[in-house]
C-alpha cells in the first residue's frame, strides 16, 4: 500500500519514537482511508492505541504465524504482477511493518520490547541477507515479531544491536528498498525508520525506492530548524526528483509549520505532538494513555502523507513534460 522512509537531521530526536507510534495507531483499513482522505473514515480512524499496562502484547506467533498475514505474504509473491493495486485490493487493509533501517542501531530491542524474552534470530539484519539472497519473501514470517499479540496486523523487524554492522548492511539496502517497495504493492505499510542523515551510511538506495521520505523536524528554535537545511539539499541531491514524495514532519510544537515549510521549501506531511508519557512508555518505561496525543497525531499522520503521495502522484500525472525532460 503505502513504503514510507523516515530520517531526522541533528538536533530533532523522536524519529523512531514516531515510527512505532505510527506503527501501533495506524488504522487497519488504511486502504480506504488513503482514498477517502477527509471524508468520513478519515475521522474515524479506529485508534486501537497502547496496549494496557501490563498487558501481554507479545507474540504468541513469533511461533506461529498467521493465516491473515499468510494471505499477503502470498499475494506480495506474485508482485511486480499485481503491481498494480486493483480497486478491491486497495480496499483490503494489509499489515504494517516497522522495519528499523537506522544504521546507527534499532531502538525497539532495547525499549518497548525491553520486557519480552524475544528470539535473537530475527530483524533487518537477517532480513538483509534473504533479501540479498533473494529468499525474504519465504523467509519473512521467520524474521518478524508481531507486535499486536497474533493478530498479524503490525509487525516489527528490529534492527541493528550493533552500530559496528551498519557498514555490512550497506550493500543491502537496495534489495531490501525493493523487497519493501514489492510489500507495499501488496498491500502492506510499510514504515522504515532510517534514523539520522549524519550517521556515516544512510542507505540510500532504500530511501530511493519509498513512496514518500518524512524528515523529522523538531520546529522548536532555529537552533533546531537549521540543521534540517543541509539534511534536505542532500536528500535532493540524492533521490530523484520525479519520484516519491519529500515533506517535513514536525515533531512537537514551535515555528507553524506554514513558516517551517516556507522557511524549509518542503511541504509539512504532518505534526506530531510533543507527548512526553506516551514516548515514555513507547520507550519501554512507565505508564501511558491509551489515546495520547502522539498516538492519534502519528496516525492522522500516516494518513495525510498517503493523501500527499496521491496528490504528487496525481499532479505529476497532470503536468506536461516540456522537452529536455523537464516538468512544467
Ligand atoms: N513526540 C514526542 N514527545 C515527547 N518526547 C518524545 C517524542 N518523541 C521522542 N521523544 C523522546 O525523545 C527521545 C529521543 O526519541 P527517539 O524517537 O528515540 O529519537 P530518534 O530516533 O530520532 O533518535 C526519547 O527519550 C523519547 O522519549
Ligand atoms: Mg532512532
Amino acid at each position: 500500500m503505502t513504503f514510507l522512509a523516515i530520517v531526522s537531521a541533528k538536533g530533532s530526536p523522536g524519529v523512531s519514537t514516531f515510527a512505532l507510534a505510527a506503527t501501533l495507531s495506524a488504522p487497519l483499513s488504511a486502504g480506504a482511508l488513503a482514498r477517502d482522505h477527509g471524508g468520513a473514515l478519515a475521522r474515524d480512524p479506529g485508534y486501537r492505541g497502547l496496549p494496557a499496562a501490563g498487558s501481554d502484547v507479545i507474540p504468541d506467533n513469533v511461533r506461529q504465524f498467521p493465516d491473515n498475514a499468510r494471505q499477503y505474504l502470498d499475494s506480495a509473491r506474485q508482485f511486480p504482477d499485481n503491481a498494480r493495486v486493483s480497486p478491491d485490493n486497495a480496499r483490503r487493509p494489509g499489515p504494517i511493518l516497522l522495519a528499523e533501517c537506522d544504521p546507527a542501531g534499532g531502538s525497539l530491542l532495547a525499549g518497548y520490547l525491553s520486557r519480552y524474552d524475544l528470539p535473537t534470530d530475527r530483524g533487518i539484519l537477517p532480513l538483509a541477507g534473504a533479501a540479498l539472497r533473494g529468499s525474504a519473501l519465504q523467509e519473512l514470517s521467520g524474521l518478524l515479531i508481531d507486535l499486536d499479540n497474533h493478530r498479524a496486523e503490525r509487525f516489527a523487524l528490529p534492527g541493528l544491536t550493533d552500530p559496528a554492522q551498519g557498514a555490512s548492511l550497506a550493500p543491502a539496502w537496495s534489495a531490501v528498498g525493493e523487497f519493501f517497495a514489492g510489500l507495499s504493492r501488496a498491500g502492506w505499510t510499510v514504515i522504515a525508520d532510517c534514523g539520522r542523515l549524519a550517521s556515516g551510511f544512510p542507505p540510500w538506495p532504500l530511501l530511493r525506492q519509498a513512496d514518500a521520505v518524512l524528515v523529522g523536524v523538531r520546529p522548536a528554535s532555529l537552533a533546531t530548524i537549521s540543521p534540517a537545511v543541509p539534511a534536505l539539499a542532500q536528500l535532493r541531491r540524492e533521490l530523484p526528483a520525479t519520484d516519491g514524495t519529500l515533506a517535513l514532519l514536525a515533531i512537537g510544537g514551535g515555528t507553524s509549520p506554514r513558516e517551517l515549510s516556507r522557511h524549509l521549501m518542503a511541504p509539512v506531511a504532518a505534526e506530531i505532538a510533543w507527548d512526553t508519557s506516551t514516548a515514555t512508555v513507547l520507550g519501554g518505561k512507565g505508564r501511558g494513555r491509551r489515546r495520547g496525543a502522539l498516538m492519534r497525531t502519528a496516525a492522522r499522520a500516516v494518513q495525510a502523507t498517503q493523501a500527499l503521495i496521491l496528490s504528487d502522484r496525481a499532479a505529476r500525472l497532470q503536468l506536461p513534460a516540456l522537452p529536455g525532460g523537464v516538468i512544467a
